[in-house]
């Protein structure tokens, strides 16, 4: 799998923006000075939101509607960015893949891993690219220290946490399990950058704290039982009102060889004979994915958080809430995985997806190996737009 690439393409991919919300915003004013990709249309239920915002940032030329496929078609697009909210993910990624376009879709890529994995089918059976978005595995200081991590030999435990205070009115506050779902899943699935390693298991315990402005739990405690043996501890709560941590967590890692930790920001260090700490600058956040989507396209290659890979990630969220339900009993990932393939064509209305996710002889083997990039065939810049 490639990491991203820092060389832009010959020519900007036109891409459309659906969901103009506040992270639409980010992304529309990322997206406005990137020499990857253009702006060229952005859709929201919301008309009147996605023209102010376009207004507001100067994209006078963007085409602006409440239709994907009609903003597609007036606008030229080539790709969808989804910034929606997690519950619509899945039915602007189907209408996009349907419509023959790669789509780069924000974090959760869907509510539950039942949805993900429908996703997973209905990108087989467009053929199109399906990307999660996790742009916090892009950050110069993290790369720095997976290689500080790499140097300590066989891991013990990887311990994160996360005390945050965010008061963002919205989806969030009225989730049942704003922490695992909306913040954890980015420590989570740095967690499977970082070590290489995978997840088998977990015990969780939530809890909403009694001033919490969160309707759901803001609060957990989780412990990850390794691939390899090694256990990841993981504390977070969003409603911490002092000594907060970095958004992207506080790490510390021990292993047979001496230990490396992070504060989440600029500092990493490493404990461990003559190992060394080497920092090379990469495009960060959103930027990052962004750039690892389109050289993607233009490449073939299997970007890393392709729809099957970031399947697992979705797991340890409801892994954890499972647990958390059942009072910290340990939940086995490869268990949850096929009841979601139960519950996935339960819930599937399309035949054709339906009938792929039956043919499947698991769960686990459907996602062992990325299906998009495993042939690479540049798809961007390209004539047409079909490959
Ligand atoms: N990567 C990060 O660090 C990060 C940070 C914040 C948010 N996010 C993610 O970005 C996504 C959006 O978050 P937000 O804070 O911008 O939410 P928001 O509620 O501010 O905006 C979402 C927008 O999507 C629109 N929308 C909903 N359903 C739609 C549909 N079917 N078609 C078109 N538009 C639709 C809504 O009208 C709204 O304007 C979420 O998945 C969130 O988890 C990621």
């Amino acid at each position: 799998m490639m990491e991203n690439s820092s060389t832009p393409p010959s020519e900007r991919l036109p891409v459309v923006v659906v969901g103009a919300g506040a992270m639409g915003g980010d992304w529309l004013r990322m997206l406005s000075g990137s020499a990857f990709a253009e702006p060229v249309g952005v859709v929201d239920l919301n008309v009147e939101l996605a023209s102010r915002t376009t207004a507001e940032i100067g994209l006078h030329d963007a085409t602006v509607g409440a239709s994907l496929t009609d903003v597609v078609g007036r606008s030229g697009a080539r790709a969808v960015i989804n910034v929606t909210v997690p519950q619509a993910h899945g039915v602007v990624n189907e209408e996009a893949m349907r419509a023959g376009l790669p789509v780069l879709c924000e974090k959760p890529l869907a509510p539950t891993v039942a949805e993900a994995l429908r996703q997973v089918a209905l990108a087989d059976l467009t053929g199109e690219l399906l990307m999660a978005s996790q742009s916090r595995r892009y950050f110069t200081h993290l790369s720095a220290f997976r290689d500080a991590t790499a140097q300590l030999g066989a891991l013990g435990a990887v311990h994160a946490e996360f005390f945050h205070a965010d008061h963002e009115p919205g989806f969030r506050e009225q989730m049942a399990h704003p922490l695992l779902v909306d913040m954890s899943v980015h420590h989570f699935d740095m967690l499977r950058y970082l070590t290489a390693d995978e997840p088998v298991a977990v015990r969780c315990v939530s809890w909403n704290p009694a001033w919490s402005w969160f309707a759901g739990d803001a609060a957990a405690t989780a412990t990850f039982d390794l691939a390899s043996g090694a256990r990841f501890v993981y504390s977070g709560s969003r409603c911490t009102p002092g000594l907060q941590t970095s958004w992207n967590a506080d790490w510390h890692i021990y292993g047979e060889h001496g230990a490396a930790s992070w504060d989440g920001d600029h500092l990493v260090r490493v404990d461990a004979g003559d190992a060394d700490v080497e920092t090379s600058e990469r495009s960060e956040g959103i930027q990052g994915a962004l750039e690892e989507f389109v050289s993607s396209l233009a490449s073939g290659l299997t970007p890393q958080n392709e729809v099957r890979t970031n399947v697992l990630t979705l797991a340890m969220v409801e892994g954890a809430i499972r647990s958390s339900e059942r009072g910290g009993d340990r939940v086995v990932l490869e268990e949850l995985l096929e009841d979601s393939l139960a519950q996935a064509i339960a819930d599937e209305q399309r035949d054709d997806v339906a009938d792929l996710l039956r043919s499947w002889p698991s769960a686990a083997e459907a996602i062992a190996t990325p299906a998009w990039g495993s042939s690479p065939q540049a798809v961007f810049p390209a004539s047409g737009g079909a490959r």
